[in-house]
């Protein structure tokens, strides 16, 4: 593991309490490092609540020397019912067929979310987080969906082997292309 050279002090798994406590903090880096506009906090933070009481969730927390957050990644096992499971299955489903869609979905963590505080990105902390988070996981596949892009996330998830699973998909309500990446656990 890497330390403060690449930007923080420690991770830390952070219990749903832990989570609860640091929530405020969580929301704004993850405004932040999505430059989002400050109201997207408040709408958001139901949205986590609600993650972070869902079977197999997870969170890994970056902190510096003074216990701030620097990063932030959680997840959680992916079931039918969950709003993006339907949306996923609905497009793999549609484009594939039903057989790709069961052979993805039915055993699968969800990498919800990835922030990295904007001053501390490019030092490794991302990867870190990512690796700290599935390490363990017990289900077959990691999936995740990001703006379709060149940015520093498609990188870091094309370095740790994220490949395909559908491209150019329109989740219901929202105007933007994403990808769904995958792969299988553990990584190596
Ligand atoms: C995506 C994100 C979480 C990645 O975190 P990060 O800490 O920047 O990621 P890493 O540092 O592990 O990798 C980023 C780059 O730093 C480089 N790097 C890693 N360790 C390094 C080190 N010690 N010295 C120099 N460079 C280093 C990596 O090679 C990588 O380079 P690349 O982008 O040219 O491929 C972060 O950039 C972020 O929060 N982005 C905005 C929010 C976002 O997009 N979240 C995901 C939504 S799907």
């Amino acid at each position: 593991m890497t330390a403060m050279s690449s930007g923080y002090a420690k991770l830390a798994h952070l219990s749903g309490d832990e989570f609860r406590a640091r929530l405020p903090e969580a929301l704004s880096l993850y405004v932040a490092a999505m430059n989002y506009p400050e109201g997207t906090a408040e709408q958001r933070a139901p949205m986590w609540l609600t993650h972070a009481l869902r079977d197999g969730w997870r969170c890994v927390a970056a902190l510096d020397t003074d216990d701030r957050l620097v990063g932030l990644a959680y997840g959680y096992r992916g079931t039918p019912g969950q709003w993006w499971h339907e949306q996923v299955r609905r497009g793999l489903s549609g484009r594939e067929g039903d057989q790709a869609a069961d052979a993805w979905l039915g055993d699968y963590f969800e990498l919800t979310e990835i922030h990295v505080r904007p001053s501390s990105q490019g030092r490794g902390t991302g990867e870190d987080l990512l690796r700290t988070l599935v390490d363990g996981v017990r289900q077959r596949y990691v999936l995740l969906s990001t703006p379709e892009g060149t940015s520093r996330a498609w990188k870091l998830y094309r370095r740790l082997g994220f490949t395909d699973v559908l491209r150019d998909y329109y989740f219901a309500g929202d105007p933007r292309p994403f990808a769904i990446l995958g792969r299988t656990l553990p990584l190596e």
